[in-house]
């Protein structure tokens, strides 16, 4: 598959792992919407890209704001007049116990993680479905195959992800539709500074594991093989995290013995 000219929208374009796709996408000749809570920052993007009106639009939305998303989604059909490639990228984290967490929080985690991806999904899908060929992708996590402490709001937006898309993606193959799920472990980006807190503000420091992290750019670079070939599932984390998925596949008792031990911040 060639990105050449293709229309390609993603969310949490602003930093992160949504800045490095849409360098990679940019890169290969795509046509941009650009799409976070931040304007200025996703001006940012398109300036250090030197992309222009003809090969990027700037579409400002917060993925907490259902009711605005129906109205977001038309705006990026009719930006460059089709969309190929979505990626559902945009999201938040958590560090908080469950039962010192207000619901508020955990529903917040659920409304931007999964509910606006879900939500853009199902706009911009009867699109696809006319055109027989889209691309999906979806930023999941390795906490959308296995839970560990301090995670709960945020691991069940990412299973919850894992079980929509799974079953579009059946739903999608007679349309010639692919999803891809990428389930990343730590990337250095500003995910643990941006994750909510058990009132819902704001964690505010880099955790441990992802000062030392790949960062996102070069997590970008090493999916982008198979992320072209429409692979169903791509996995991009250290061999640690590729070990539990393992152990939660044939044990998963033993997994939950081994993060009882493991230090979780
Ligand atoms: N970094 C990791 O270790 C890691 C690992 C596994 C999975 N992931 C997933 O990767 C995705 C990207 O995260 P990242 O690591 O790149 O973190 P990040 O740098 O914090 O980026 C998060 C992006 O999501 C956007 N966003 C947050 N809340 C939003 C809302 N209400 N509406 C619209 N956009 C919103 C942010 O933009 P605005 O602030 O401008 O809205 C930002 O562009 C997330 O889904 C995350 O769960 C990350």
């Amino acid at each position: 598959m060639t990105y050449n000219n293709k229309v390609v929208w993603i969310t949490g374009a602003s930093s992160g792992i949504g800045e490095a796709f849409a360098k990679a996408f940019f890169n290969e000749g795509a046509k941009l919407i650009l799409s976070s809570r931040r304007e200025e920052e996703l001006h940012r993007v398109m300036t250090n890209l030197s992309a222009t009106s003809d090969n990027c639009y700037i579409l400002p939305l917060d993925l907490s704001k259902p009711e605005s998303l129906k109205k977001k989604s038309e705006e990026a059909l009719s930006a460059f007049g089709r969309i190929d490639v979505l990626v559902n990228n945009g999201g938040i984290s958590q560090r908080s116990l469950f039962a010192e967490t207000d619901m508020e929080t955990i529903r917040r985690l659920m409304e931007v993680n999964f509910f606006g991806s879900a939500e853009l999904t199902r706009e911009v899908l009867p699109s696809m479905m006319e055109q027989k060929s889209g691309h999906i992708i979806v930023t999941s996590s390795v906490a959308g195959k296995f839970g560990t402490k301090f995670r709960s709001g945020y691991a069940a937006s990412k299973h919850a992800l894992q079980g929509l898309f799974d079953c579009i993606r059946q739903e999608m193959y007679e349309y010639n539709i692919g999803v891809t799920i990428v389930c990343p472990g730590p990337i250095k980006t500003n995910i643990t500074q941006n994750s909510l807190t058990a009132d819902g503000s704001n964690f505010g420091k880099m955790g441990d594991l992802h000062k030392s992290a790949m960062d996102a750019d070069e997590m970008v670079a090493r999916i982008w093989k198979d992320l072209k070939k429409q692979k169903e599932e791509i996995y991009i984390s250290s061999p640690k995290e590729r070990l539990a998925l393992l152990v939660k596949r044939i044990s998963p008792k033993l997994l939950n013995i081994i993060l009882k031990n493991s230090k979780v911040t």
